[in-house]
Parts: C-alpha cells; sequence; structure tokens
C-alpha cells in the first residue's frame, strides 16, 4: 500500500478511534491510558502507597493514570511515589519524577538507582518499544534487550510480591520473554486490553510475585518529597 493512504487510513482510524475521544473527554494524554486502565481494573495492581516506576513514559497517560489511582483525583497529593524515564521529554505530571534518558544507558540507570533511593518497587510498567527499522530479526532483538533490561531491573528493585508489566509484540521474541517472565516471576499472564487495536501484534506480559527476589534493600529509606517534577 502507498505511503499516503497508509497514513489517511491512520488519521481516519486515529479521529473515529472511541478511546481517542474518551482520553480527550478525561483529559489523558494518550489512549494508552486506557490499555493500563484496562489491565488494572482486571488485576488490581495499582493501590495508594506504593513505588511505581514507569519505563517509556512519555507522552505521560500511565503516569496520569497512577497519579491518580494513587491519589484518588488529579489536583490532590498523592499518597506513594511515581518515578518515569524517557528518552524523550515529557510534560510535567505534579507529584511524578521525570528523568529524561535511554533506558539502555548505564548513566540512566544509575539516575534512577539514585532516584528509587534503595525503596523496594511495588510495580514497574513497561511500555518501551523500540524505533522499528523494518528488519524483523533486527527489532525483534532490540524489543527483547529492552525487556531484558526491565526484568534486571525489577530482579534487583522490586518487592518479593510485586509484579513487572511490560508491552511485548507477538512477532517480536515474544515466545523467548515468556520463557524468561517464567524463570523470573511466579505467575505469568497475558493480556491484550480491548484499547490495543486488533490489528496491531501489541501484548501484554504481567509477572508477579518474584522467584528468587534478592534480599535487601534499603526498606526504611526515605519516600521521595512531592516536589512534582525536576528537571
Ligand atoms: C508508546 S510510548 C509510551 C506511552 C506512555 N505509556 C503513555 O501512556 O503516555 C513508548 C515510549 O517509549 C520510549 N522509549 C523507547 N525506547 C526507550 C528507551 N530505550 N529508553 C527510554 N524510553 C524509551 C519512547 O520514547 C516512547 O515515548
Amino acid at each position: 500500500m502507498a505511503k499516503n493512504k497508509i497514513n489517511k487510513n491512520w488519521i481516519h482510524d486515529h479521529i473515529n478511534d472511541p478511546y481517542v475521544k474518551l482520553a480527550q473527554k478525561e483529559g489523558y494524554r494518550a489512549r494508552a491510558a486506557f490499555k493500563l486502565k484496562e489491565i488494572d481494573e482486571d488485576e488490581k495492581l495499582i493501590k495508594p502507597g506504593q513505588v511505581i516506576v514507569d519505563l517509556g513514559c512519555t507522552p505521560g497517560s500511565w503516569a496520569q493514570y497512577t497519579r491518580r489511582k494513587l491519589s484518588g483525583k488529579e489536583g490532590g497529593g498523592v499518597h506513594g511515589t511515581l518515578i518515569g524515564l524517557d528518552i524523550l521529554p515529557m510534560e510535567p505530571v505534579a507529584d511524578f519524577h521525570f528523568i529524561q534518558g535511554d533506558f539502555r544507558e548505564a548513566e540512566v540507570l544509575q539516575q534512577l538507582e539514585a532516584v528509587v533511593q534503595g525503596q523496594k518497587v511495588d510495580l514497574v510498567l513497561s511500555d518501551m518499544a523500540p524505533n522499528l527499522s523494518g528488519i524483523p530479526d533486527s527489532d525483534a532483538a532490540r524489543m527483547e534487550h529492552l525487556i531484558d533490561l526491565a526484568i534486571e531491573f525489577s530482579q534487583a528493585h522490586l518487592k518479593p510480591e510485586g509484579s513487572l508489566l511490560v508491552k511485548c509484540f507477538k512477532d517480536m521474541g515474544f515466545n523467548d520473554i515468556v520463557h524468561k517472565f517464567r524463570a523470573e516471576f511466579k505467575t505469568v499472564i497475558q493480556k491484550k486490553p480491548k484499547a490495543s487495536r486488533d490489528k496491531s501484534s501489541e501484548i501484554f506480559l504481567l509477572g508477579r510475585g518474584l522467584k528468587n527476589p534478592t534480599e535487601g534493600g534499603m526498606a526504611s529509606a526515605q519516600p521521595l518529597d512531592s516536589g512534582g517534577w525536576r528537571p
């Protein structure tokens, strides 16, 4: 199909998409909020008081959703800690500590760990996807690499009963990724929320409860102040 035609089809689908309209109505920056919302409502993932890390958080609709869940309603203070990162900049979300950087870089991981301050994390979210090259093996390898890093981070920082939710694509190393999840988590569930387009091979994997939790962590670390976004 010609590129113009693909663009026109995408614009047509986007304008007529009920989740785009709902996102506008409810003040979300992206329709992606409804993917997390449905998974959260099914699985009861997000609760006030939690420490949540949001990998690949821009433009910020998951950040808005998690903030609403931790505060009851936007505008009030949050009960919990919200931290996220993205290569791209993000408009501030109140009480959400944003780091701009590439999760694959050791320096960025160190920045994230410094912000986490040794607190054990309840939930790691990853909606990250690599820029696609169109070369299937190379795209699958990049996707797997991002998910490997999210699993590694979770292994080191999650509470024993914590959870990791990652976006995957069925045609990008999915079976390998499921295998790795099963090695790390007690329960592994696949989720295809209604807001995830049928024609997309996107699927979410949820791992709950570490099989081999790491000892320690600074349980008594001071929680972050709720000073909101910092550059
Ligand atoms: C689908 S968007 C996330 C949408 C977000 N969950 C929301 O609700 O607004 C995926 C994001 O992952 C980010 N991303 C991809 N690779 C990344 C990496 N290596 N490090 C940090 N962010 C990355 C992209 O820049 C992009 O903003």
